[in-house]
């Protein structure tokens, strides 16, 4: 019932889908910020999305982290593994974030739910643009980043500017220099303001944002009201391929505005 449901966008979806330009929204019920619920539904919607989506046989799967798929991760169908041999690889390095949101763990996880493999890369999420010249020369490093760029699907989350900022650690002075460029979300380590311009950058060795839209099949993964505006500013620039998965509380929102 799960695949019907994908083949059918409901209005409301598809709606949703032509207000931010990309080619399909999957709204589950329910408002994230309140309902761990929602976590579970959004989760089993990326599964059957996969198990539409890429073909049989091997794939590449490139995860970059964050809480709401690490909330989501183990409502992954150990029938999406059937006649696949997933590999689920990290998109960016995470030190320093919480263990249990990094991609590093996330695919784990995903890994042991559908019998696949996986690869890790822990290396600090920043890292100077001397030591990014040289980090990415290393064979192991340099192989994973060939993964990434022949991955088959990438799954990334959006996150609020202020409050990823934070996370990452950044001092006063760093956060209001943020805010006095107007940063709204950040994903793939850029930030963007509400026109969907990139106003700061950190360096991070993984996939980087510009190579996003030569990858097959993209998911982001956002939910909750309080992610709407962070939705909104990144979509713009999202390859038109991406198919958000969200819910009733962050689609309301972004319906509702202009
Ligand atoms: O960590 C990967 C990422 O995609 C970030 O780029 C993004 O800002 C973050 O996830 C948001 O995830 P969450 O708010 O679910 O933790």
């Amino acid at each position: 019932p799960l695949l019907d449901r994908l083949f059918n966008a409901g209005k409301t979806e598809v709606e949703l889908a032509k207000k931010l330009g990309i080619e399909r929204t999957i709204i589950v019920p329910g408002n994230g910020d309140l309902q761990d619920r929602v976590f579970e539904e959004m989760g089993e919607e990326l599964s059957s999305a996969l198990d539409l989506l890429l073909p049989l046989g091997h794939s590449i799967i490139t995860i970059l982290g964050g809480a709401a798929l690490a909330k989501s991760a183990k409502y992954l169908s150990k029938s999406l593994g059937d006649n696949r041999q997933l590999e689920f690889i990290p998109g960016r390095g995470a030190l320093g974030e919480n263990v249990a949101t990094q991609s590093n763990t996330i695919v784990q996880e995903m890994a042991a739910r559908t019998a696949g493999k996986y690869k890790t890369l822990y290396l600090p999420e920043q890292v100077s643009a001397t030591a990014y010249r040289s980090l990415i020369r290393e064979s192991s490093i340099a192989d994973l980043l060939q993964d990434i760029s022949q991955s088959d699907a990438v799954i990334h989350g959006i996150g609020l500017a202020q409050e990823m900022a934070r996370r990452r650690g950044y001092d006063s002075i760093k956060l209001s220099e943020l805010r006095e460029k107007k940063a709204v979300t950040e994903c793939f380590g850029c930030f963007f303001d509400d026109k969907g311009k990139i106003v700061d950058r950190i360096t991070q060795v993984g996939l980087q944002f510009e190579s996003l839209k030569k990858i097959p099949h993209i998911f982001a993964f956002a939910c909750g009201a309080r992610k709407a505006e962070a939705i909104k500013a990144y979509m713009p620039n999202a390859p038109h391929q991406t198919w958000l998965i969200t819910d009733e509380g962050a689609s309301e929102k972004i319906l509702k505005e202009n």
